[in-house]
């Protein structure tokens, strides 16, 4: 029986994916690395130190630690200003009614994200209060694929996986949602979330009805 919701941030609520890359190229650009749009794709759900390493690997160049920290906290000063323009019109199309309707059928409704600055984005959305639960990156160490923000999730509200469902637009956070014993959708493409239980390309397809129907045995 399905109780709770868990949702990913990050290009599911809201389109900061966009944001991300935005500021990963000016800092590329001023290092002059190569990164673009398919790079930033497998940047989505990994945290932002594992990030770094991917366009560095990506550009075939190593860099020690302590520069590594250095060059991530210069791209996350770039990201956290750009949030600034972020107001609670920026919900993903369907987002914001997805919530308000789980709210008004009273089903818990936790956050799992692996951004450090997801108590900064739900502010400006306006959206604590949809949220029973705020897991986000600094509430455990190990990041997706590994399960644990899902799990420290629905520990908090408190229910078993398999009461949860996931919303996700990672292939990583996918990945997460099944070593934790989650049902899965995936909002994106099928080339990048084709293994979640259910997929739509938007947000704006994902309404509550479609959930239900899909996973009926679950509901009743
Ligand atoms: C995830 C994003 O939600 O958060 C990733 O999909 C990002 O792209 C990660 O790297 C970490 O975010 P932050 O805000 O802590 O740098
Ligand atoms: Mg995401």
């Amino acid at each position: 029986m399905i109780k709770g919701f868990i949702f990913d941030l990050d290009g599911v609520i809201t389109d900061t994916a966009e944001l991300h890359y935005e500021a990963w190229k000016s800092l590329a650009d001023e290092m002059g690395w190569k990164f673009d749009r398919d790079v930033n794709d497998k940047l989505r759900g990994i945290s932002r130190m594992d990030s770094i390493k991917v366009i560095l690997d990506h550009n075939k160049t190593a860099l020690e630690e302590s520069k590594l920290e250095e060059l991530a906290t210069k791209k996350n000063d770039i990201y956290v200003a750009s949030l600034d323009h972020m107001t609670p019109e920026d919900y993903l199309p369907g987002a914001k009614e997805l919530l308000t309707h789980l709210r008004a059928e009273g089903f818990s409704v936790a956050l799992g994200s692996a951004s450090k600055n997801a108590i900064k984005v739900l502010q400006q959305l306006n959206a604590n209060g949809y949220f029973d639960v705020i897991g986000d990156g600094n509430s455990v160490s190990k990041s997706k694929p590994a399960p644990d923000i899902f799990l420290y999730g629905s520990e908090k509200m408190s229910l078993q996986p398999d009461e949860c469902i996931v919303f996700e637009d990672a292939e990583s956070g996918i990945d997460a949602a099944k070593a934790g014993g989650f049902h899965s959708v995936g909002i994106g493409p099928e080339d990048r979330l084709g293994h979640a239980d259910l997929r739509f390309d938007t947000m704006a397809e994902a309404t509550l009805f479609e959930v239900k129907a899909h996973f009926k045995e679950l509901f009743s």
